[in-house]
């Protein structure tokens, strides 16, 4: 089955994974069809090697970019809710869980658990944040899933007494395009079964003004993470980007209801990639992520049609970020 999109490989591919072969070739295909595409496009998975990802915690951190602090604010106030919601005795399976940082504030809340089974496409870190977890949670079940958690993969044994509850938050979700949405929650809701829940944080529409800020921090920390797209180019496939003749553009589309994010060519030139030649005008664009915001209803009816009940919507009082959480419908 083909991926329903190529963004939602998070967190990182780092250089050091034995998989670094496969993976850059993967990388020079997908960047070499890209580029000779009639509008320029790389998958954003790409975004996230060691470097890529510590631009990204960066990003978390700048005043601008809110939804990582309004959403770990919202699973804190709301934690006692959530634990009853999932119930006592589930599995607990995080999509992507990168170091699995916000996990722990449910495994705090809930600590009857029947297991935690991080997910993530990223073996060396997915094994050492799983083993952070087991030391920190002694009584804790920690089942780790070497998978890239779009494609439908197959949970532990262990997880077949019981009800699952998945985890997805970060508002990763945004990456896809609604179809591509819909399709990873339908395989969701496949993988949780009957009795099942999803907690899942979702951007929310708002002010374009509050968006564009979000998406161009003062620091210029989000323009080096495009940038550094164009780095790992031309340390891993032999590119010849000159970055300084890039520019990074993110900009609201309303129509869409998306953040979209360009490297902007600054002049007329000429890049090389491993042996292929790519002309770029001046203004051309190489578009590198969508970012989707969803009003409560718009999220809900698109959880719905994908197979799940919405239980309940959490937002703050600024508007800013949702953690929704839905249940399996039964069939
Ligand atoms: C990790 C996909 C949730 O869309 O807000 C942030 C990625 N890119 N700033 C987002 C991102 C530039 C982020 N997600």
């Amino acid at each position: 089955m083909t991926q329903p999109t190529q963004c939602l490989s998070l967190p990182s591919e780092q250089d050091e994974d034995s998989s670094s072969q496969a993976v850059s070739s993967d990388f020079q295909n997908d960047v070499v069809a890209g580029l000779s595409q009639e509008r320029k496009s790389i998958p954003c998975k790409y975004l996230y090697d060691q470097r890529g990802s510590q631009l990204f915690d960066a990003i978390c951190r700048t005043p601008e970019y809110y939804p990582t602090r309004t959403e770990i604010a919202l699973l804190n106030e709301h934690a006692q809710e959530i634990a009853d919601l999932m119930g006592a005795g589930a599995h607990l399976i995080e999509f992507g869980s990168g170091s699995s940082l916000k996990v722990r504030i449910l495994l705090d809340a809930a600590p009857g658990l029947a297991s935690y089974v991080p997910v993530d496409i990223s073996h060396d870190h997915l094994m050492q944040a799983a083993a952070a977890i087991a030391k920190d949670y002694p009584k804790l079940k920690v089942l780790p899933v070497t998978a890239d958690f779009t494609q439908p993969s197959k949970l532990p044994d262990a997880t077949r007494s019981g009800h699952k509850v998945g985890f997805f938050p970060g508002s990763t979700i945004g990456n896809f395009t609604g179809a591509e949405a819909s399709a990873f929650l339908q395989n969701a809701a496949k993988l949780l079964g009957p009795g099942g829940g999803l907690l899942i944080g979702a951007d929310l529409k708002k002010d374009p003004a509050i968006l564009n800020a979000a998406y161009n921090d003062k620091a210029g920390v989000t323009s080096s993470f495009s940038l550094n797209l164009l780095r790992r180019i031309n340390r891993e496939i032999g590119g010849t980007f000159d970055p300084s003749r890039f520019q990074h553009e993110a900009t609201y589309n309303a129509e869409r209801g998306r953040i979209e994010i360009f490297l902007v060519s600054r002049d007329l030139q000429d890049v090389r990639v491993n042996g292929h030649t790519f002309n770029f005008e001046s203004g051309e664009r190489i578009h590198i992520e969508n970012s989707h915001k969803y009003e409560i209803g718009e999220f809900q009816s698109l959880a719905r049609r994908a197979g799940f009940s919405p239980q309940k919507a959490w937002v703050d009082d600024k508007n800013l970020f949702s953690v929704h959480y839905l249940e399996v419908t039964p069939l």
